[in-house]
């Protein structure tokens, strides 16, 4: 399988803090990558730095390899790694549906099968598939973003994600707040996602849920990877379990 995403000698800065110290992280194409870690582990920072929004002060990402460091996130985006943040940013003024085309702007005309269709055309299908992993948001299209539930409006933000075609998908904690029942539901749903086929980069707290769908894992300590392994290993050492991720099962 091809590498989609390296991350080599990372060190970011936020003024004087060094919030990551140097970490190494590869993505393999068509895999969950899971980073785990305590609060103020450096986390987002590093699925930030991915994302273009918080800038490198030393190291390299590469994306299909090729180097994309500090590029610009609208550039990032362009090349198909889209992240659904972490609190959701769901627009407020607007349907579920219009949240959902805020997400597909980017969308251009493309030739499937030899022939082209349009970008309306392209947003529409996409538009579809989205609501075909989603039925809630079909069902609420027309209602206001803002009155959705917590759970609702997670599956909105992972939705409009998905509405820009992304390569690699950077999810940030999307189990933020939810309920257990709901938490399985959005993991089952980004367990189909990768089935589909987009790679996924995810950042949580949820330590055994995450285990679970994860192909691989990163655990994060002081911006540093502290311990790293397949899911399946990590799942079977109770001590890691408790010592790293603070969690029984
Ligand atoms: N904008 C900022 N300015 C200064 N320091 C920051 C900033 N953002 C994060 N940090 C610091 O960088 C470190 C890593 O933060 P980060 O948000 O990446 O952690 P995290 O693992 O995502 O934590 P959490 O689980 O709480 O979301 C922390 O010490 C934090 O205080
Ligand atoms: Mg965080």
């Amino acid at each position: 399988m091809a590498k989609i995403l390296e991350i080599k000698d990372l060190v970011v800065d936020y003024g004087i803090i060094r919030a990551i110290k140097g970490i190494n992280l590869e993505v393999e194409e068509g895999t969950i990558v899971a980073i785990l870690g305590a609060n103020g582990a450096g986390k987002t920072t590093t699925i930030r730095t991915v994302n273009g929004i918080v800038k490198a002060s030393e190291g390299e990402i590469l994306f299909k390899g090729e180097k994309i460091t500090n590029l610009d996130p609208y550039k990032l985006a362009a090349k198909g790694i889209i992240q659904s943040p972490e609190g959701r940013m769901i627009l407020n003024g607007l349907t579920v549906e219009e949240n959902l085309l805020v997400g597909g702007y980017s969308l251009k005309s493309e030739v499937i099968d030899g022939k082209r269709v349009s970008a309306r055309k392209r947003t529409k299908e996409v538009l579809e598939e989205v609501f075909g992993l989603f039925p809630v948001l079909k069902e609420r299209r027309k209602q206001q973003a803002s009155t959705l539930s917590g759970g609702e409006q997670q599956m909105l933000s992972i939705g409009r994600a998905l509405m820009g075609r992304p390569k690699l998908l950077l999810l940030d904690e999307p189990s933020l707040g939810l309920a257990p029942l709901i938490v399985k539901e959005i993991f089952n749903k980004i367990q189909q996602i990768k089935e589909l086929g987009t790679t996924i980069l995810i950042v949580e707290q949820n330590a055994y849920q995450t285990l679970k769908i994860a192909d691989y894992v990163y655990v994060l300590e002081l911006g540093k990877v502290k311990t790293k392994g397949s899911a399946q290993e990590l799942l079977k050492d109770d001590q890691l379990i408790k010592a790293y991720l603070g969690e029984t099962r």
